[in-house]
């Protein structure tokens, strides 16, 4: 860990680390957005990265998930150093990010914009009629994950509908969706819940504690409010002007008078 993360760390979640960003800096022109931040995440986790606007959280989101390359530090993840991997590679190695703003092809359905998601789409090989068959059979069940999925986000009625004509809460329940059809093992969200209303926040909250629990599913969240997501999250990482500022347990890092000056000053 980070000189300045030592105050309140002492409370990490017990069991395997899944992620390691040790030491990242990520500079634009003269602007350090991520300075020497180092975190970890640990697998079948909720861990959340808070902090006020503009503090570099999606920076070093970016930067794990390959979007980014940092100007120092390594990400490490289950155990390979995959620093500077482009984010297609890191998707097929298990680590799948969403974004702030859902992008889903608006023209499709909800169910074909879920299916688009799977790993491979296996449609390009009919050199054969057995291949033809077994083909087929992998369409078939990938079309039956799909409608799982969309039964667990609440999205199920709305199969057939062009995804252009739902909600913006709908929206980025099918952004979780298609996430969970790549059958990734470490999601990174950037603000799932940024701008939905209260009840449907709890609902995406409750449905990733129960992917979390029941599929072991590890989630690293960016969230910049305090108050919702407390009660779901295991550890929380708290960011302001580039640096870590607290880490610990949810009750801990809500009362840090860092964290809470950096809200109030920020
Ligand atoms: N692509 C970029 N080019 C230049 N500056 C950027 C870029 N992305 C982010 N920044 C700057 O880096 C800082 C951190 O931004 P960001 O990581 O988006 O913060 P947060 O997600 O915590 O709101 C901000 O000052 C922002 O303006
Ligand atoms: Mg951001």
């Amino acid at each position: 860990m980070a000189a300045v993360a030592a105050e309140t760390g002492q409370q990490a979640p017990a069991g395997d680390v899944i992620l390691e960003a040790r030491d990242i800096v990520k500079t634009f022109g003269g602007l350090v957005a991520v300075d020497h931040v180092s975190v970890k995440v640990w697998r079948g986790k909720l861990t959340l990265l808070i902090g006020p606007n503009g503090s570099g959280k999606s920076t070093l989101l970016n930067v794990i998930s390959g979007f980014y390359k940092p100007d120092n530090g390594r990400v490490i993840f289950e155990g390979r150093d995959v620093t500077g991997l482009p984010p297609h590679e890191l998707y097929h190695l298990g680590m799948a990010r969403t974004f702030q703003v859902p992008q889903p092809f608006y023209r499709l359905t909800v169910l074909e914009n879920v299916l688009l998601a799977a790993p491979r789409h296996p449609g390009e090989s009919f050199a054969s009629p057995l291949r033809r068959l077994s083909w087929l059979r992998q369409e078939e069940e990938l079309v039956e994950k799909a409608f799982q999925i969309l039964r667990l986000v609440n999205l199920i009625h709305l199969w057939d509908h062009p995804a252009g004509m739902l909600s913006g809460g709908q929206m980025k329940l099918l952004e979780i969706a298609r996430t969970l059809m790549s059958g990734a093992k470490l999601l990174l969200m950037d603000e799932p819940i940024a701008g939905v209303n209260p009840t449907l926040a709890h609902q995406i909250l409750d449905f990733i504690t129960r992917l979390k629990n029941e599929k072991g599913i590890t989630f690293f969240i960016i969230e910049h409010r305090l108050d919702i997501a407390m009660k779901y999250v295991d550890y929380v990482y708290a960011m302001a002007r580039g640096r870590l500022i607290a880490e610990g347990r949810p009750e801990e890092v809500v009362s840090n008078p860092l964290v809470i000056d950096s809200y109030l000053g920020g």
